[in-house]
């Protein structure tokens, strides 16, 4: 092994470890580490992002994901079959996750401890909004709106494992 390709290989082994390890330090602890993983990696911000930006990237996708929830709760009913009218408590405690999830923005920094408190307590009360969708319909829920409240509730959940890290 020549010196240069061993200096080479340390500059290297450095440069990767930044980013490297944020998200491989993060998502391994989420409840679906390979979706972290995989938003992550896809996102062209990420290599030069902070724990708060990788956070900020996350939030969005569980924006877009609450709100994808939201738009199969109102397809579903549109549908005759919605007799029991689940549909219409998933679209409001959607539409509350939503509202939480919007008023998280900026994500605070890891000393304004009241403030890293308060975004914990929107995020678990968007969690718990998105569960009572799912607990409205229960073992009746469509496959296609169980599908979206599995992704909106892992990307959710990813947000806590991101605030305890800020
Ligand atoms: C993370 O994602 C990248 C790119 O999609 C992939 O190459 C890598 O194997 C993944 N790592 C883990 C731990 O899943």
């Amino acid at each position: 092994m020549t010196p240069l390709f061993l200096l080479v290989s340390i500059l290297l082994s450095f440069s990767c470890k930044c980013q490297g390890d944020l998200i491989g330090d993060v998502c391994p602890n989420t409840r679906n580490p390979s979706l972290c993983n995989q938003t992550l990696r896809a996102d062209i911000r990420s290599p030069t992002a902070s724990i708060r930006g990788l956070g900020e990237i996350i939030l969005e996708n569980a924006q877009a994901s609450t709100q994808a929830t939201l738009d199969v709760a109102k397809a579903i009913n549109n549908k005759k079959d919605n007799i029991v009218g689940e549909a219409d408590i998933c679209i409001k405690t959607c539409n509350d996750a939503i509202h939480n999830l919007n008023g998280c923005l900026p994500l605070p920094k890891a000393r304004d401890r009241e403030s890293v408190s308060a975004l914990k307590a929107k995020v678990t009360t968007a969690l718990t909004d998105v569960s009572t969708c799912d607990e409205e319909f229960g073992a009746r829920e469509p496959p296609q709106l169980k599908k979206a409240s599995s992704k909106a509730k892992d990307f959710i959940s990813m947000l806590l494992v991101f605030a305890d890290r800020l």
